[in-house]
């Protein structure tokens, strides 16, 4: 398939936006940007072009979609049932990084819903995104821009990287801004549950109602009989070509330990990587150190989590070391991508 990949600049914007949403309507399938990850786009109403999008990316059918609208008005064409906290949540956090789980409408199809009689809906803050979809006149189905497993892309070179010759489309922009995909919360249960923590935490969500809580499965290695309830979570995500290892606990035993870690690789003839950050990148003595932002703004090392795991693979690494992070604020999704990209590989100190 021939995939045109359109830049978007301060003079073509309006052509391109046209041109995307043109087709979108004819029921093509198109990566765009959104504030979290490049999405990749198809009418959400429209069966056959959604099944394209888990054709381009390779992903399992029983993963559900969730759908992305330009008004909070729409969203009642699409859903039931939307209980008021839900109401007082979109409020706050719309248009921004929040999907939303409530009782599906039947006008979405199954495909799009993965035959669950729930629905997930996002209003993106990206005034790119909501334009596409006031364009092309429809919801637009969107999971992040990536072939399925490997980290989402997070700006327009690693949406080509994955997806030329797979979709018809690729709208570019800026880099994305949060980096880590929405924060996902069921509202068609009370109290609220979180299913994927991002770039909305919890202490936000506590503001409408202290009873919201993350699911638990979710934070830690899933036991074999524990499911996490947004079905993408149980697949393995995230993952670089290389092994992940975070190193977990007090920050100068963490550099002891991963300096002492990678001279035992390099000894063992491995290529190593370091992920660091800005306030440590200068205590491990390797080429291969990447920082991943600061510690003392983790919304900086959210915006650049995935761009890092992938630069370690253009790099040729075979194992990167990883500092960790507190899991408070921003951090619960910095460390549960990340835990997910090590599959759960973590060394305690
Ligand atoms: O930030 C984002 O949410 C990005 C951008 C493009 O908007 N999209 C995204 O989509 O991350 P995706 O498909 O990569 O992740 C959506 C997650 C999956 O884990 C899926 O299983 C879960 O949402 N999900 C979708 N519908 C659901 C439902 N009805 N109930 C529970 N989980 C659902
Ligand atoms: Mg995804």
């Amino acid at each position: 398939m021939e995939t045109k990949i359109a830049i978007i600049n301060a003079e073509n914007k309006d052509m391109l936006i046209r041109e995307a949403a043109d087709v979108i309507k004819k029921g093509g399938i198109v990566a765009f940007p959104t504030e979290t990850v490049y999405g990749l786009g198809a009418d959400a109403l429209n069966a056959e072009a959604v099944e394209k999008i888990f054709i381009a990316k390779g992903r399992p059918q029983d993963n559900p979609l969730i759908i992305h609208i330009a008004d909070i008005s729409e969203l009642k064409k699409y859903t039931k049932n939307v209980p008021e906290i839900a109401e007082r949540i979109m409020d706050k956090f719309w248009p921004g990084p929040l999907t939303i789980i409530l009782e599906k409408n039947d006008c979405i199809p199954n495909v799009t819903s993965a035959n669950l009689n729930t629905v997930g809906v996002r209003m993106p803050s990206n005034e790119i995104a909501r334009k596409l979809i006031r364009k092309s006149g429809t919801p637009i189905a969107a999971p992040s821009a990536n072939i399925s497993g490997r980290p989402s892309p997070t700006d327009v070179e690693r949406c080509v990287e994955d997806l030329n010759g797979k979709v018809d489309y690729i709208l570019g922009e800026k880099k994305c801004d949060v980096g880590v995909e929405s924060t996902i919360i069921d509202c068609s249960v009370y109290p609220p549950c979180i299913l994927r923590p991002g770039g909305v935490t919890l202490e936000d969500l506590r503001e409408i109602d202290e009873k919201i809580y993350i699911d638990p499965v979710i934070l830690d290695k899933p036991k074999e009989d524990m499911k996490p309830k947004a079905p993408g979570m149980k697949y393995r995500h995230y993952a670089p070509k290389a092994k992940v290892i975070i190193i977990r606990g007090n920050l100068q035993k963490t550099i002891e330990k991963i300096n002492d870690l990678m001279v035992h690789y390099i000894i063992e003839g491995k290529n190593v990587g370091v992920m660091a950050t800005d306030e440590t990148k200068s205590e491990y003595n390797s080429e291969n150190v990447i920082s991943v932002g600061k510690r003392s703004n983790l919304g900086t090392v959210a915006q650049n989590l995935f761009e890092t795991l992938r630069a370690f693979d253009d790099k040729g690494v075979d194992i990167i070391l990883c500092e960790s992070f507190e899991e408070s604020g921003v951090g619960v999704a910095v460390m549960n991508r990340l835990k997910k990209s090590a599959g759960f590989n973590i060394i305690d100190i």
